[in-house]
């Protein structure tokens, strides 16, 4: 295998995970971050935030000399591949992606380019951006030999490490043969090759968008079945079970739940939608799909509420914060959502996560009390809600719960719990669509 020179820009839940992972692979990675704080922490060995595995992997590579750290671009100039991994948050105002990132770090990496390169784009972005950093690119380093590729990131937060060693598919958006060569080389030390897609660059861009906004519509149609289970005594889990047996269905992403969050899939939709208007295009789906999930979280928090509705000043405690089980990743979480809209209410809210207890204290501050353990999270509450599908809280001990509530209650947004278990041990459980 030939090792190439690797630099990926922006250290976050993308860009660390490929970079680590590249490195493991025999690739030489330096990792360049704007953000002064991950960089030193890096530099000093130390994880910057949770993906099982990842800090294992990190320190081996990193003290082996695979993988380095810094806040300057200049190792661009001797790069093969420079891959771009910065944030394409949605934009407050229009929803669109948010390019700011992007285009200021290209106009920096542009300005070291030396050998050829290849510049992959590995961030979520919208259709024709390869073609405007190329534009960026020649305006920045009119001499600069260089093509830019669409490398689009498909990995799972909380399966980061795992999906990078084994991708369902790579999809490449190039029509450049030397770009393509490059590429296959950066993969040609997987011990089991992926399954690689040669697209043109806009379907490679577009494919990013089309699969989240698919996963997004699938997930809420199941929510949307879990809403007509309630009414109609059918069990959404059986009906999920049998939908999932049809292979034209499959069953992944039939898991009723409080509603699809996280840093991709509700950004993704939003934009989904802008490039929809923008093009004259009607995604009537996807419109109502989003729109639809934000109600969702509403419809969430109004379950607990109901639930104490009658107990004076109540004690409500939130199981999960994380938008899934596997991350510290609270942005746009369901979760964080549902406990915003609760504490509308001016109702005592204690909060216990497993791992992302430090990023909610960022979001959140003082307006709740933080447990240390999930069992001083329920001493004295009034319901509890299961907001995020940590498997710790599926051995939640039932009996020891029922003597530590004040009033027994259990509101399941993730169904979780046994019902039948919750019952005999006196609580009044509320899962989904069961
Ligand atoms: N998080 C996911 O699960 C996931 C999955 C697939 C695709 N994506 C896409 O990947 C991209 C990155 O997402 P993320 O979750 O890793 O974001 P992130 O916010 O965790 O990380 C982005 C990093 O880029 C850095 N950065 C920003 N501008 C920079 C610059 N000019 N120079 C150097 N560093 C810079 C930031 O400091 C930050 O550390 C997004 O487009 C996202 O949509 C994310």
């Amino acid at each position: 295998m030939k090792a190439l020179n690797v630099c990926v820009i922006g250290t976050g839940y993308v860009g660390l995970p490929t970079g680590v992972g590249l490195a493991e692979l025999g690739h030489h990675v330096v990792c360049v971050d704007k953000d002064e704080n991950k960089i030193h922490a890096l530099q000093n060995g130390q994880i910057t935030l949770y993906e099982e595995g990842l800090e294992e992997l990190l320190k081996k590579n990193f003290s082996a000399g695979q993988i380095q750290f810094s806040t300057s671009m200049e190792s661009v100039s001797n790069s093969d591949v420079v891959i771009v991994a910065v944030g394409t948050p949605p934009h407050p105002v229009t929803h669109e992606a948010d390019m700011q990132y992007i285009h200021a770090a290209v106009r920096e990496l542009a300005t070291y380019l030396k050998n050829y390169t290849v510049v992959a784009i590995k961030s979520t972005v919208p259709v024709g951006t390869g073609t405007v950093v190329e534009k960026i690119i020649k305006e920045q380093n009119p001499t600069a030999d260089f093509d830019v590729v669409s490398l689009p990131e498909f990995l799972r937060e909380g399966f980061a490490v795992y999906d990078f060693f084994h991708p369902d598919r790579v999809i490449v958006g190039t029509n450049s043969e030397r770009a393509q060569s490059v590429i296959q080389t950066l993969y040609d030390a997987f011990e089991t090759k992926p399954n690689m897609l040669f697209v043109k660059r806009e379907s490679s861009e577009t494919i990013k968008y089309a699969s989240n906004a698919f996963l997004a519509i699938k997930i809420h149609y199941i929510n949307e079945m879990a809403n007509f289970c309630e009414k109609t005594g059918a069990n959404v889990l059986e009906v999920a079970k049998g939908m999932g047996l049809d292979t034209r269905i499959g069953p992944r992403f039939l898991n009723p739940g409080p509603g699809f969050g996280g840093s991709c899939f509700p950004k993704d939709t939003m934009a989904m939608a802008f490039m929809g208007r923008q093009n004259d295009v009607s995604m009537t789906l996807i419109e109502d799909v989003i729109k639809e999930n934000w109600a969702r979280k509403k419809q969430m928090a109004n379950r607990v509420l109901n639930v104490v509705k009658d107990i004076p000043d109540p004690k409500i405690a939130v199981l999960g914060l994380a938008f899934k089980n596997g991350t510290d990743d609270c942005r746009e979480s369901p979760a964080m959502e549902i406990l915003d809209e609760i504490l509308k209410a001016n109702v005592t809210v204690t909060v216990y996560d497993p791992k992302a207890m430090e990023n909610a204290k960022k979001l959140i501050g003082d307006k709740v009390v933080y447990a240390s353990d999930m069992y001083s999270a329920v001493q004295n509450a009034d319901v509890v809600a299961i907001l995020t599908e940590w498997d710790d809280f599926k051995s939640l001990d039932l009996q020891k719960i029922a003597y530590s509530m004040n009033h027994k209650n259990i509101v399941d947004c993730r169904n979780l719990l046994d019902p039948q278990k919750a019952k005999e041990n006196g609580f009044n459980y509320l899962g989904i669509g069961r």
